[in-house]
């Protein structure tokens, strides 16, 4: 892959490891601890496989390293959405944003490289942050995908209020879309957007059922599909300049004997094609995606506070509207989403409800006893009525194993030791039960 121009930082060339709960060090690529395997423990009884939904508790790469020895994996992974702390420099409830920036660079690298192994060939990667790191992110993605992969960067509102205190109300974050296939290929295989049926009309009473309508045009010019049509008001119209018409005159003729063809303007106007519902091809996304279609970030508080009206809101949580655009265009049912910075959970959650399978890890241990780990059990257990529950006809269902990765460097917590967690969990046996009570 060639490589002309390259983001440099200090460092570059070290190895980023997790230690403790919180931090990070370098080490050099070769230290011999690095060759150890993790440590992987599960807390619900089960030992993941390649049908296994997985909350892992754990740093994402060490989880990620520690996944790749069982066969989590093996299907290949369909998307990735990430969401890491932006490194804003702030300090939120739940954790800490501000890393020096060759950390955060090569914390992002080293993550990015090693989900490629476990990429499928359609797979995609969306790396959602704001304007702290995204220039310097795009740099790194080119470095670990190649340009090529570049697909869009998408621009999410994600706010509606305004802070009349900074220089620019800043109401947007930037979803960087990759793919290694290239857009190309990969556009063979992503989904549209569905049409929305409710603009379909019925204005010539068409005993088919309504219907929505399209110019007869194409783009450039073909001669075979130069040619004069007359409307039913007996003016004579061209295709417009630097166009044709949709199809050959022989094509046009069929369609009009088939009704297919609406005149406006009363029968003066140029033509246009019919397209019932079944024949409506979805739409392509958008590169801006706005609030009223997939939510906010107080939308997303919101239903964290449904869910959890005693305790204090997790800081940055996405919609769950928003997840569902994204693995709805990036996944078909049954196929994996990994999310390495769970936070309140948002991505596998609504994974779980489209019916995709999920592995989704988090290092935050209070994180997870106090949203990330109940909000999952509320999914299966059927009782999140919030979010896209509506949208996809959730009802409950499935189930998800916990796993535990020790830290390579340094040990977790003594506050969240095993024996702690285990006291937590619910199997998902256990689940099924409740549900069914
Ligand atoms: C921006 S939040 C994710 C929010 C999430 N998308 C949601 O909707 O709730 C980032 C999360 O990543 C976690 N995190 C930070 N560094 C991590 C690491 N190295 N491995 C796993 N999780 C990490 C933080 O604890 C935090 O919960």
């Amino acid at each position: 892959m060639e490589q002309s121009v390259e983001l440099t930082w200090p460092n570059k060339d070290l190895s980023l490891r997790a230690v403790g709960v919180t931090g990070y060090k370098w080490v050099e690529p070769t230290d011999r601890a690095l060759q150890k395997p993790l440590r992987l423990e599960s807390l619900t009884g089960n030992q993941p496989g390649p049908l296994s939904n997985v909350l892992a508790i754990g740093d994402g790469l060490d989880a990620l390293e520690a996944l790749g020895e069982t066969n989590v994996f093996a299907d290949g992974i369909r998307a990735v959405y990430i969401d890491p702390p932006f490194n804003t420099g702030k300090t939120f409830n739940q954790y800490g944003d501000a890393m020096s920036r060759p950390m955060w660079l090569s914390m992002m690298r080293d993550r990015l490289a090693a989900l490629s192994p476990y990429l499928r060939e359609d797979a995609s990667i969306w790396l959602h942050l704001d304007d702290s790191e995204v220039h310097r992110a795009r740099m790194v993605m080119d470095e670990v995908f190649g340009e090529n992969a570049f697909v869009a960067s998408v621009i999410w509102q994600k706010r509606t209020t305004r802070d009349s205190r900074a220089a620019f109300s800043s109401n947007h974050d930037t979803i960087l879309v990759y793919a290694p296939s290239g857009p190309r290929k990969w556009k063979l295989s992503r989904n549209l957007l569905a049409k929305d049926e409710a603009t379909l009309r019925n204005r010539d009473d068409d005993p088919r059922g309504p219907w929505a309508d399209a110019p007869f045009t194409a783009p450039g010019f073909r001669r075979a599909q130069q040619y004069d049509i007359t409307t039913p008001s007996g003016d004579v119209v061209k295709p417009p300049r630097g166009r044709s018409w949709y199809a050959t005159e022989s094509t046009y003729k069929q369609l009009l004997e088939e009704d297919r063809i609406w005149f406006p303007k009363g029968g003066a106007g140029s033509p246009r094609i019919k397209l019932f519902a079944h024949q409506l091809r979805g739409l392509v996304p958008f590169t801006v995606w706005g609030s009223s279609d997939v939510g906010t970030n107080d939308d997303a508080k919101r239903h964290l506070l449904d869910l959890f009206p005693e305790r204090p809101v997790f800081d940055t949580p996405k919609p769950e509207e928003l997840l569902e655009r994204i693995l709805h265009i990036a996944t078909s049912p049954g196929e994996l989403v990994v999310d390495l910075f769970a936070g309140s959970g948002t991505t596998a959650a609504t994974a779980h409800k489209m019916r995709r399978r999920w592995v989704t890890v988090e290092r935050n241990t209070q994180t997870v006893l106090d949203f990330t780990l109940p909000r999952l059990q509320q999914v299966v257990e059927g009782s999140d009525t919030g979010g896209v529950t509506g949208q996809v006809a959730w009802v409950g269902g499935g189930g998800f194993d916990v796993l535990q990765v020790a830290p390579r460097f340094g040990t977790l917590s003594g506050l969240h030791n095993t024996s702690t967690l285990r006291r937590k969990f619910i199997t998902g046996d256990e689940l099924a039960k409740r549900r069914q009570a």
